[in-house]
């Protein structure tokens, strides 16, 4: 339950969904199943209806808890775990993939073959079945149930006199899986494969289990609640392509038209549908039409997909969002402090770094953008980072299309640069898998986009301005802090100056302790860090020699509000606050030129800011 949910805030979505029920919840055309004699004691009257979404979040209406049995709705997931046993070629070869545009119990098999059209009509679904792999019929049914019990997030059983019912009446199951066992697609006595398809068709599920079986293959697999894998990525596509071409069987075509979205129903009154990438909608209701699919059911699910745009061909344009934002760091440049001569050549060539800020999913449609982009500016740049921190996916074709970038660029002078991926993904094994063949350039992945960009800036001043100076102390009259100080004011505040040393790693300033000094830094690099909400540490800024920390105590006097930590060797001056101040009395022009350098130093941080601010959100 959401926050607005306890709150007694109902969703517009909410909303909608029970004005759908309340809408059908009169509709009594249909006859609830009854050649199966136990399904004949269902209530017409039930009626649920579910939306799963990918982040896992379920909405539930009406009867969304009642128990039913899954009958063909197990078909698709079955066909899934026999393409994990076999393979798609083998299951192929048993099973066809062409609508039969025949009912659901209709013997629809290749003439001189015998292969069943599809896995959604019975001859196909009972072939797949004979396909699960065991050592022993309860090792089989162990397998489907583990399996359904993974895509729905609980164990789940079999209803033993629904099973026994069908058992007992599927005279012509049987005889369909004779025939299968005559043409040879089932190789054994055909019995166990036929009571594993009652058992199966027996699975007994809510409205809100189909929900989340059809939202995991929406989510490519994954439970979206449980994290759990229920199919492997490469089987949902498959299953996905049966249950649009064949799932509502002789209803497959107008389905697919009207509702647009891989779909299946079962003879007790269950329908799930699944809209790849989005939801999972399933609805309850057992009066049949005479297709054998739910009456309210096919009306739930036309009405959603009228009303929310559902159907799979109204795709969204995806590829014209791809770069979030681009700029180059004469516009953006890290947070690193700059001496103002670097930050002078950075203005002037800071365009021969470029930042592409991507977002959303990475396939061949918006990949193809962003190359396009880069190619028409490579020759006039000598880095490219390519920040993923707002990417949610990258499929397989992206990956590779952006190693072949990644090896176009070896060749040319621009190097590409990728930020804020998870060293360990996919996409991050493959990227430094090509790594080897240049590796002396530099790491190619970045933690983070800033991280990656001081490093394309610090290459690019060591190019225009020779190596920079390294550890070299600078002169306390080069400090930010004491511009156009005379000598006698320097040689007046040297005395008031405390020297310190730290080793790389050691921590200076704490966040919340008290502002009792100021700190001229004058040799090495310091990083100012906060520590966020989720216990992960924000680099705010690095700061070499000729740069001040602390100083806001100056103004604000207010407890620490960063960490600064020695990156390395450094040496600084502390400043006494209490010095300062008694400044006021014994040399107030000192006092004024070191308040008017502080401000000369922040103003220049709030403009660069201001235009940083500008250039992201503009
Ligand atoms: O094979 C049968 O007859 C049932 N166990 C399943 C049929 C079914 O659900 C058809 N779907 N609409």
């Amino acid at each position: 339950m959401s926050a607005a949910d306890r709150a007694g805030l109902k969703s517009p979505i909410r909303t909608y969904l029970e004005k759908l029920h309340a809408t059908y919840v009169d509709l009594h055309d249909g006859q609830v199943a009854s050649y199966i004699p136990e399904l004949s004691h269902a209530n017409p009257n039930w009626f649920g209806i579910c939306v799963a979404t990918t982040d896992g979040y379920v909405y539930e209406v009406g009867d969304s808890r009642q128990t039913f049995t899954m009958q063909s709705i197990s078909k698709p997931f079955v066909y899934g775990l026999a393409l994990e046993d076999h393979g798609k070629d083998a299951v192929f070869h048993k099973i066809g993939v062409e609508p039969s545009g025949d009912a659901f119990n209709s013997i629809s098999l290749y003439p001189d073959s015998g292969r069943p059209f599809n896995p959604m009509i019975n001859a196909g679904a009972i072939a797949t079945t004979g396909m699960i792999n065991g050592e022993h019929p309860a090792e089989k049914l162990q397998r489907l149930l583990d399996m359904v019990g993974v895509y729905c997030g609980h164990p789940v059983e079999v209803d033993q006199r629904v099973y026994e019912s069908e058992r007992s009446t599927g005279h012509r199951n049987r005889a369909i899986g004779h025939m299968l066992r005559n043409f040879e697609i089932l190789t054994d006595d055909p019995e166990p494969a036929l009571d594993l398809y009652f058992q199966q068709c027996s699975i007994l599920v809510t409205c809100r289990d189909l929900a989340i079986m059809a939202v995991t293959l929406a989510n490519g697999g994954l439970n979206p609640i449980s994290g759990q894998r229920a199919v492997h990525q490469p089987y949902v596509e498959p299953i996905l392509s049966i249950m649009s071409t064949c799932g509502m069987y002789n209803s497959a075509g107008e389905w697919i038209y009207d509702v647009g979205m891989p779909a299946k129903s079962g003879v007790s009154g269950g329908v799930l549908a699944v809209l790849p990438g989005q939801l999972g909608i399933a609805v309850f209701s057992p009066p049949l039409d005479q297709r054998s699919n739910s009456v309210r059911g096919i009306r739930v699910c036309e009405d959603m997909s009228q009303d929310f745009n559902l159907h799979l061909f109204h795709a969204p344009v995806v590829a014209k969002s791809v770069i979030r934002t681009s700029y180059n760091a004469s516009q953006v440049t890290s947070q690193r402090s700059r001496r103002d001569h670097e930050e002078q050549l950075l203005q002037e060539q800071g365009h021969r770094i470029r930042v592409y800020d991507l977002q959303g999913d990475l396939l061949f449609s918006t990949v193809e953008v962003v190359l396009r982009d880069i190619m028409e500016r490579h020759e006039r740049l000598d880095f490219i980072i390519l920040d993923l921190k707002h990417v949610t996916s990258i499929d397989t074709t992206a990956s590779s299309m952006l190693c072949d970038l990644l090896h176009t660029l070896e060749a040319q002078p621009c190097m590409l640069l990728f930020s804020n991926i998870e060293p360990s993904s996919p996409f991050a094994m493959s990227i430094l898998g090509r790594e080897g063949s240049d590796g002396s350039q530099g790491p190619v992945i970045y933690e983070d986009h800033d991280l990656a960009l001081e490093w394309c800036e610090n290459q690019l001043l060591a190019r225009y301005l020779g190596t920079p100076s390294g550890d070299a102390a600078i002169p306390l009259a080069e400090h930010v802090l004491c511009q156009g100080l005379s000598e006698r004011d320097l040689n007046h505040l040297q005395t008031l100056l405390e020297p310190l040393s730290f080793a790389p790693g050691e921590r200076i300033l704490e966040t919340g302790h008290a502002p009792d000094y100021i700190y001229l830094l004058t040799r090495g690099e310091v990083s100012v860090t906060i520590e966020l909400a989720d216990g992960k540490r924000k680099r705010l800024s690095t700061l070499p020699a000729g740069m001040a920390f602390g100083e806001m105590a100056l103004i604000e006097r207010a407890p620490r509000s960063a960490d600064v930590t020695a990156l390395t060797p450094v040496a600084c001056y502390a400043l006494p606050i209490a010095a300062f101040d008694r400044l006021q009395e014994i040399n107030p022009s000192l006092r004024m030129m070191l308040l008017t350098n502080l401000l000369r130093h922040v103003s220049g941080t709030l403009r660069r800011l201001t235009e940083k601010v500008g250039i992201l959100t503009g």
